[in-house]
């Protein structure tokens, strides 16, 4: 019930901002080496996650798979190896996973997190949440609805890892999907498959659907951390940050967002003209 509460008190402080489709909003970009990106983004994950620690209460982090955010992966890793970063009062939320998919096939995302971070840290087991790969057809929007609801219950999303497909996506977000979207099924965009493709041996073998966290879902979180490595990344950052604000490049709707950074390395930010 609060988070109905902080969510709607979060939509209306939007509303009352005064930014029109277009503007840039509160965007925060910063342009740094790669290397400096992940420790930057991951040191502001520790430090909320022993703010909470502290304090005694959960820390929900939103988190994405790709190749974006490996390094981050590695380096909360290091700091919980290293450094003494607990993960025992943290929830995490994925934004996706393709369907079908069976979690310990070796291209899933439930095999990825574990990979790169929960078989490494402290996360009680039942804390970690994705996307059913597995559900029947049948039963795909019962299964959206308690991915919604298990948001919810948590207090909704601390900080939103994402990364940004070449077709504007955000999680599976691909172009025309609508701003008040939730979580859903949906079919993988060309563009998203041809990129999929070597993981799969060929794009043929890439599946045609997924569930993903809606737009509306991603833009609950209290803080989203965007990231973008590399040439190929510049033009679709560009129009996310600086184009309009439109579903056909849906990160772009993250320029409504009140609190967004946009962490990239130079040949990602190649693109932006301001
Ligand atoms: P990538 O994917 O991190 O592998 O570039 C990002 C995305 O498609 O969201």
């Amino acid at each position: 019930m609060f988070g109905y509460f902080s969510a709607a008190k979060r939509f209306l402080k939007s509303l009352s901002s005064g930014r029109r489709p277009g503007d840039r909003g509160r965007l925060i970009v910063r342009v740094v080496a790669r290397e400096e990106a992940n420790a930057l983004v991951a040191a502001e994950i520790a430090a909320l996650i022993r703010a909470r620690t502290a304090a005694g209460k959960p820390c929900v982090l939103g988190l994405a798979t790709g190749s974006t955010p490996t390094g981050i992966y590695a380096e909360l890793v290091r700091l919980h190896r290293e450094e003494n970063l607990s993960f025992a009062n943290v929830v995490t939320f994925n934004l996706d996973e393709y369907l079908p998919m069976g979690p310990e096939e070796p291209q899933s995302y439930h095999r990825f997190m574990h990979e790169h971070l929960f078989d490494h840290v402290d996360l009680r087991p039942g804390n970690t949440h994705l996307p059913d790969g597995m559900v029947p057809v049948g039963q795909v929007t019962d299964a959206c609805a308690m991915y919604e609801r298990q948001i919810r219950e948590a207090g909704w999303v601390d900080i939103q890892l994402l990364g940004i497909g070449r077709t504007g996506h955000i999680g599976f977000n691909e172009p025309g999907s609508a701003a008040d979207s939730r979580t859903r099924l949906v079919d993988l965009h060309e563009t998203t498959r041809l990129d999929a493709a070597r993981d799969f041996s060929g794009e043929a073998n890439v599946p045609r659907t997924a569930v993903t966290m809606g737009v509306a879902t991603i833009l609950e979180a209290r803080q989203v951390i965007l990231m973008a490595f590399g040439e190929a990344k510049a033009a679709v950052v560009a129009r996310a940050v600086e184009g309009p604000v439109t579903s056909a490049v849906p990160a772009s709707f993250l320029q409504t967002h009140p609190n967004t950074m946009v962490v990239l390395d130079e040949p990602a930010a190649t693109g932006l003209a301001r």
